[in-house]
């Protein structure tokens, strides 16, 4: 058998709504999450063992970390586990996208490598089982392993479709500082003691501009102020994105630092991210997956 391939996304939270923590150690969230051009790939081949090899522009930001922490690693052989699978892979991992982002990066990996391997190995398994194997590797594993626009509640398990969005091309731009997850959920524990369960405000359908603008107007992301008191550089990186000549909206996605500003075309998008790239940030610009 030739190889395996998919892709991974980037993960784009138009609006994350934060609540309580749970006993289990996560916060109730509430998100609307839609998925970019830009992501990294995973390739798999058959093989004796599992075995991961990491290369791309962004390979250099894993190398400190031993491999077996990697979760495409932990994500194989946890299905190799749970499906009694014997055969082995070996993938490759190619990061295109920064890591500690905001976009999905190991969750999105983690995912790609579950589908692929699930092809690879002609494994007989629902949806649902394979997001439950995910959620157990990382909170935003399921919507990965969806990769279509979707609401997100609980901590990550409960993945509906989300509503269908006009035709939109975005820019990402990290400013290249990385913003670990924990620690700014943390920062936003710290500033809200007690939070509200979080409010849900995505509508069944989104047939326009206008309301894609008023759902962002009426929606945040709870972890922005967190993440910009911990790197000013995301407040920069929005200032820049809301000032793009046709931005509809602009955000910061996840735990940061990584911000996105929606578009109406793909040039508007593409000259957004070339300015952010001429002030020295990563910047890539692609219609959003439908
Ligand atoms: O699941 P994952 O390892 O990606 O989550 C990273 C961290 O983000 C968790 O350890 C937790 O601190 C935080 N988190 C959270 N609530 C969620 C998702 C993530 O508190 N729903």
């Amino acid at each position: 058998m030739t190889a395996v391939i998919e892709r991974a996304p980037a993960k784009i939270n138009l609006f994350l709504h934060v609540g309580p923590l749970r006993a289990d150690g996560y916060h109730d969230l509430a998100s609307l999450i839609a998925f970019a051009a830009a992501g990294d790939v995973i390739e798999v081949r058959p093989s004796a063992a599992i075995a991961l090899a990491v290369e791309g522009p962004f390979a250099h930001a894993l190398a400190p970390f031993p491999i077996e922490t990697n979760l495409v690693l932990r994500a194989a052989k946890l299905l190799q586990r749970e499906t009694g699978t014997t055969g082995g892979a070996s993938i490759c991992l190619r990061k295109n996208l920064p890591v500690a982002a905001g976009v999905g990066g190991g969750s999105a990996d983690a995912a790609a490598a579950l589908r692929a391997l699930v092809r690879l190995w002609k494994v007989d398994i629902s949806h649902a089982a394979l997001a439950r194997i995910g959620f157990r590797l990382g909170a935003d594993v399921p919507v990965c392993l969806a990769a279509h626009p979707a609401r997100v509640t609980g901590a990550g398990e409960n993945v509906a479709r989300g509503p269908a969005l006009p035709p939109l091309w975005a820019a990402l731009v990290n400013p290249r500082v990385e913003t670990p997850t924990g620690p700014v959920f943390r920062a936003f524990d710290a500033a809200n003691p007690a939070p509200r369960a979080p409010r849900d405000p995505a509508p069944s359908r989104l047939s326009g501009y206008d309301a894609v603008r008023m759902l962002i107007a009426d929606s945040c992301n709870d972890l922005e102020a967190p993440a910009v008191a911990r790197a000013p550089a995301i407040g920069e990186t929005l200032a820049h994105l809301r000032a793009a000549p046709g931005v509809i909206a602009a955000r910061m996605s996840g735990s940061g630092a990584t911000c996105f500003a929606l578009f109406a075309s793909q040039a508007a998008a593409s000259r957004a991210a070339a300015a952010a790239r001429g002030r020295g940030w990563w910047a890539d610009a692609g219609a959003l997956l439908a």
